[in-house]
């Protein structure tokens, strides 16, 4: 990552896993590493149900909140949505959109995830749109094609000021709970790639203030070597989220 433009984010996903019930254990146990918060922002996306009880454990710590989905409506007759003004409600600083999981479970294409980043930033919510390809699709060569074409879609619209807010993760669909990691120079070839797309949508000047994230099972040992290239500033992390080896993902963030 180039710390002369951005910092370094790591943002955990804990996708549908652990209680309300076991956050304030984690995150007392998180939060007394106290150094791991001095250079790095740090997140953990945890489900709708447990943010309250994530806001009032990380009060007063390093750790930011962050939701793993949000309505692209403002509000009405949407039985089961949430939407991005009942998080800005409840503090929330981030929200993942546009997850693999997301798009290949529900059905979310460019245009909804969009929708969706736009009512994240109309409620001051920091989005991490994902972006990656399917192993069919590396294999056959498409994959800066085709994740030029997910930035494209899903940035389409967004003004130059509201850009300045959003964050990238870039997350190859064949690398992600699988532990196979994606190598350094496979993901930094892919974020450098975004990079430019952001630079020829904006600007080389703001796409290089751009977090661009690599996501797809960064654990507490590759996390250095992912983290050292130059258009990598941060992970989106699953599995090692759930557990004290996020902690070891931050201090490599941190060096
Ligand atoms: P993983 O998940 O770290 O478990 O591979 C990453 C993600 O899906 O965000």
């Amino acid at each position: 990552m180039d710390k002369k433009y951005r910092n370094a984010l790591i943002a955990g996903n804990w996708k549908m896993n652990k209680l309300a019930s076991e956050v304030p254990d984690f995150v007392e146990e998180l939060a007394s590493v106290a150094d791991l918060g001095k250079g790095v922002d740090s997140a953990l996306c945890v489900p709708f149900p447990l943010i309250p009880a994530m806001k009032e454990a990380t009060d007063g710590t390093w750790i930011k909140v962050g939701a793993q989905d949000v309505s692209s409506h403002d509000k009405g007759a949407y039985t089961g949505e949430v939407s991005a003004a009942m998080l800005a409600d409840l503090g929330v600083d981030y929200c993942i959109i546009g997850h693999s999981e997301r798009r290949a479970y529900h059905a979310e294409s460019d245009q909804l995830v969009n929708e969706k980043l736009k009512a994240l930033l109309g409620a001051g919510i920091t989005p991490i749109m994902c972006c990656g390809e399917s192993l069919e699709q590396r294999d056959a060569g498409v994959t800066l094609t085709f994740v030029e074409s997910q930035i494209k879609g899903g940035l389409a619209g967004v003004s130059p000021e509201e850009m300045k807010k959003v964050v990238i993760a870039y997350e190859p669909i064949w690398a992600i709970g699988t532990g196979r990691t994606a190598t350094a120079e496979q993901a930094q070839e892919v974020c450098g790639y975004i990079r430019k797309v952001l630079a020829g949508l904006y600007g080389e000047e703001l796409a290089k203030g751009v977090q661009i994230l690599y996501g797809g099972s960064m654990n507490g040992k590759n996390a250095a070597e992912l983290l050292a290239q130059p258009d990598i500033d941060g992970g989106l992390i699953g599995g090692a989220s759930l557990k004290m080896e996020f902690a070891d993902i931050i201090g490599a963030a941190n060096e």
